[in-house]
């Protein structure tokens, strides 16, 4: 059994993992109204992602005897200026969301919760994952110049993500 406090942090993380799909549709849709549907089927693909990582979650407290406690999700800021920013953005979000995963293994930690610790180490792997190939696709827009063509290109790369 976990405690109350682990319980809260975990029902906390479960909201920032559904309000990040939520950030993440909404780049998506950025995308598709500038025709760019390999970008925005990346970012759909990525919110598909990230309410998986809020059912493991579930699946979790669920299987600790907790209830979920749902609360209100953010709505996202929208006013984007650039497909570049997207995931400058997305990178500043992501390294946010590793620094809350941290914080659950540092609780987990003191309190020798070993079981969520271990759950965790799932989530850790997974931020190195996230945060690397969002900071490749922005390295690779700065070789292209971060200019229309290199847009295309990853448009064009992004659009194979399954
Ligand atoms: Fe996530
Ligand atoms: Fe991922």
């Amino acid at each position: 059994m976990i405690s109350e406090k682990m319980a809260k942090a975990l029902n906390e993380q479960i909201n920032k993992e559904i309000y990040s799909a939520y950030l993440y549709v909404g780049m998506a849709a950025y995308a598709a109204s500038m025709a760019l549907g390999g970008i925005s089927n990346w970012f759909q693909l990525q919110a598909r992602e990230e309410l998986g990582h809020a059912s493991k979650l579930m699946h979790y407290l669920n299987e600790q005897g907790k209830d979920l406690v749902l609360k209100a999700i953010a709505a996202p800021d929208q006013k984007f200026t650039s497909v570049a920013g997207l995931f400058d953005k997305t990178l500043e979000h992501e390294k946010e969301v590793t620094a809350s995963i941290h914080n659950l293994v540092t609780l987990a930690k003191k309190e020798a919760d070993y079981a969520t610790e271990i759950f965790l180490q799932w989530f850790v792997t997974e931020q190195i994952e996230e945060e690397a190939s969002v900071s490749d696709i922005i390295q690779k827009l700065e070789i292209g110049g971060k200019g229309g063509n290199a847009i295309l290109v990853l448009d064009k790369a992004l659009a194979l993500r399954k």
